[in-house]
Parts: C-alpha cells; sequence; structure tokens
C-alpha cells in the first residue's frame, strides 16, 4: 500500500511543482497586446470537424465583408481535425501550435473530444488545450433574451478550477482515483477585475460571483474572497455571490434572473451554468463565446462538432448563429465597436424579430448557407439606410 501512496505522492508533487511555475509566468506577462499598433491584424481561421467547417465558414464570409479593406488577413489554418490530431496523438500538433501562435486572433469551429467508446484515442480536448497553451484566461459568454428582460455575461475563468489539469489525475489504487481542482490567486485577480472592467465600461451594475466556497473551501474559497476584495475597489458597481445549486435555480426563477448582469465564476461552474443559460436562449446553438488572453483571443461557438447531425446528412442545416455571435465579440474585441453592433443588429433582426427564414436543424428550416445570405443581406440592408 505504501508503494501506492509513494507513487501518487510524486505525481501529487510533479503537478503542484507544474503550477507554481505556471504563477510565475502568469506574474512575469506582459499587458493587453494593443491592436490598434499593429500594421496588420493576422485572423486564424480553424474550421475544426463535424458541422465545425461549414458554420465556420459562414463567420468568415461576414467577418470578410465587414472588415473589407483594412489591414486584416485571414489565414486557413488546416491540421485542427481529428483525424490529425489522433494520428499525433496530441490535442493540437506541433506545427498547428506554431501556425496558431503566429496570428494575433483565432476563429475556430468546434472540434471533436473523444470520448470513451469512440473511435479515436483519448487525447485531451483541442478547446481545453489551447486556452491553456495560448493561456485564454477569460471566457466571455453573453446571453440575452430581450422579451423577457435577460442580458447577462458571464465571465468564465478558463485555466484554472477542476479543467488545470483535468487530464492528470491519479488513479492511486484500482479503488481510488483523485482529480485535483487549481485556484490560483493571479488567476482569480485577472478574471475578476476583468468582469468588472467590462461591467464599468458598459455602464452594468451589477456582478455575481458563483462558487460552491461553502463546500470546496480551500479552491472555492479563495476565489470567493478574492472576488470580495476587488468588488471593494468598485464601490459603484454592486456585488453579490452565490452558490452554484441555487444559481442554477435561480436562473430560472422568471421574477428575479431579469436582475442579473455580469457572472463571474470558477471553469467547471462557468462551462455548466453557460450551457444552461444559453438553453434560455434559444439553445447553445445560439451562443458564441470569446475566449481572451493578454497576447491573444479565440472566438468559438460554445457548443461541440455535432457528428450525429454529419452522420444523419444534416450538416447544411447546421445553425451558424453561434459562430456568428461569436464573430460579434470578435469585432468588438480588436475595436471594431460599430462594426460588432451592426452585426449584433442584423443577427437580431434574422433570429429574434424578423426571422424570415429560420433554420431549424433540419429539412424543416433553412439551410446554414442560407440564414448565412439573410444575414450578409440584412447587414447590407442596415448600412444602406433601408433596414
Ligand atoms: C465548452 C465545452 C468544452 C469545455 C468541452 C468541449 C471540453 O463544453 O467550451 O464549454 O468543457 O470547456
Ligand atoms: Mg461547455
Amino acid at each position: 500500500m505504501d508503494k501506492h501512496i509513494e507513487t501518487a505522492a510524486a505525481r501529487f508533487a510533479a503537478l503542484i511543482a507544474s503550477q507554481l511555475k505556471r504563477v510565475e509566468n502568469m506574474a512575469a506577462q506582459p499587458d493587453f497586446i494593443d491592436y490598434a499598433k499593429l500594421d496588420k491584424l493576422i485572423i486564424g481561421v480553424c474550421g475544426g470537424d463535424g458541422i465545425g467547417p461549414s458554420i465556420t465558414d459562414a463567420a468568415r464570409s461576414l467577418l470578410e465583408e465587414l472588415l473589407h479593406g483594412e489591414a486584416v488577413e485571414f489565414r486557413e489554418i488546416a491540421g485542427l481535425t481529428i483525424e490529425r490530431r489522433a494520428e499525433c496523438g496530441k490535442a493540437i500538433p506541433d506545427d498547428t501550435l506554431e501556425e496558431l501562435k503566429a496570428c494575433h486572433i483565432i476563429l475556430k469551429g468546434p472540434t471533436t473530444t473523444p470520448r470513451a467508446g469512440d473511435p479515436w484515442p483519448n487525447i485531451e480536448s483541442a478547446n481545453v488545450a489551447m486556452r491553456k497553451e495560448l493561456d485564454l484566461f477569460a471566457n466571455v459568454r453573453p446571453v440575452k433574451v430581450p422579451m423577457q428582460g435577460i442580458d447577462w455575461v458571464f465571465f468564465r475563468e478558463n485555466t484554472e478550477g477542476a479543467y488545470a489539469v483535468g487530464s492528470q489525475g491519479v488513479h492511486v489504487t484500482d479503488d481510488l482515483a483523485i482529480d485535483f481542482t487549481v485556484t490560483t490567486t493571479g488567476g482569480t485577480e485577472r478574471i475578476v477585475r476583468q468582469s468588472f472592467e467590462y461591467a464599468k465600461k458598459t455602464g452594468r451594475k451589477r456582478v455575481t460571483a458563483v462558487t460552491k466556497a461553502n463546500v470546496v473551501k480551500a479552491t472555492d474559497g479563495k476565489f470567493l474572497s478574492i472576488a470580495k476584495e476587488i468588488a471593494a475597489e468598485y464601490p459603484d458597481i454592486a456585488f453579490d455571490d452565490w452558490y452554484i445549486d441555487i444559481m442554477t435555480a435561480k436562473l430560472l426563477d422568471e421574477k428575479r434572473r431579469r436582475d442579473f448582469s455580469v457572472f463571474v465564476l470558477p471553469n467547471l461552474y462557468g462551462d455548466i451554468l453557460t450551457d444552461e443559460a444559453a438553453e434560455l436562449q434559444g439553445g447553445v446553438g445560439t451562443a458564441g463565446s470569446a475566449n481572451i488572453g493578454k497576447r491573444y483571443a479565440m472566438f468559438e461557438a460554445i457548443h461541440g462538432s455535432a457528428p450525429r447531425m454529419v452522420e444523419e446528412g444534416r450538416a447544411p442545416y447546421a445553425d451558424p448563429t453561434s459562430m456568428l455571435r461569436a464573430s460579434v465579440l470578435l469585432l468588438e474585441h480588436i475595436g471594431r465597436a460599430e462594426k460588432a453592433q451592426l452585426l449584433e443588429r442584423a443577427l437580431d433582426i434574422c433570429a429574434i424579430e424578423e426571422r424570415r427564414v429560420t433554420v431549424t436543424g433540419r429539412d424543416t428550416g433553412c439551410t446554414g448557407r442560407q440564414f448565412t445570405e439573410y444575414v450578409l443581406e440584412t447587414v447590407g440592408k442596415i448600412k444602406g439606410g433601408t433596414l
């Protein structure tokens, strides 16, 4: 038995060392890149797997239209498919990672994450790997349902918590498995600050932290106490905190949910709560997400590659809205606020208000391509003043 403990303790020691190194690297990082100072902005485009290439292509065509004539290069990055990742046995093949690192911004379609029983080797999710490799610490996920007064923005911590060493847990014996969850001071400060700065910039009046600090005392306790400290620096913004269990219930409370505005939360709770929130908006297919770091930023859907849709021949009917919403976030992030508003307005008209054609995910609705044409046309009408 002692042998098992020794082996597990050695693994744990190595994990601690790697996390301490990460803390050091984080502290040494330069501040946010200034896109306005670049001669040329490079946007790397990875289509991913399943329905990924077609919905990413939709987003690319809208972005090309909106950024036409600007110093922006769109660069196709082909290596992020499940076939290639399986062949290399890596979440992101080395050469693909180098190509990604030569860009400023990445537009990424959903990628397949192998599950037990799949024909693929058990490699780590490409999303999770990219978030860690490029240190994309803030996962920003807006959800709005105007008819119900819902207008939420989630700031999900994206590099720590249960995901930091999620694929490095330890099987101590056949009967005992242990995983680890990680909270650092620097990692928490930067996400909480990001959420408050966003609230300040956009005139939002409330930030809500979500943890399970009553039970997960060391890591969630740390997250919450740092959130409280930082909240004190923003006296004009109300701060409150909720536990994740009751928070999932409150998102369904029609009388109270409209009062929430900005949320900040550790990785796993953010993963779960944003799927619930997106469902209220019309499904995960309608939600986009920004993954923001100081040097890089990546924009993606919040859903997966939908292999079932591909198997059933429904890929052309996949809804590109998630990637188009992600493109709004991309435009905002690179400082093209007016263009972001234009695309957002067009999407609201096409997906919520006018809905001249709708995507249903099957041949009962229009194809993703037809919907994209509709959005493009609507952008043109808004620009031309006829809408
Ligand atoms: C998400 C996804 C990923 C996550 C999966 C694909 C690993 O669910 O972006 O929310 O858990 O972060
Ligand atoms: Mg998720």
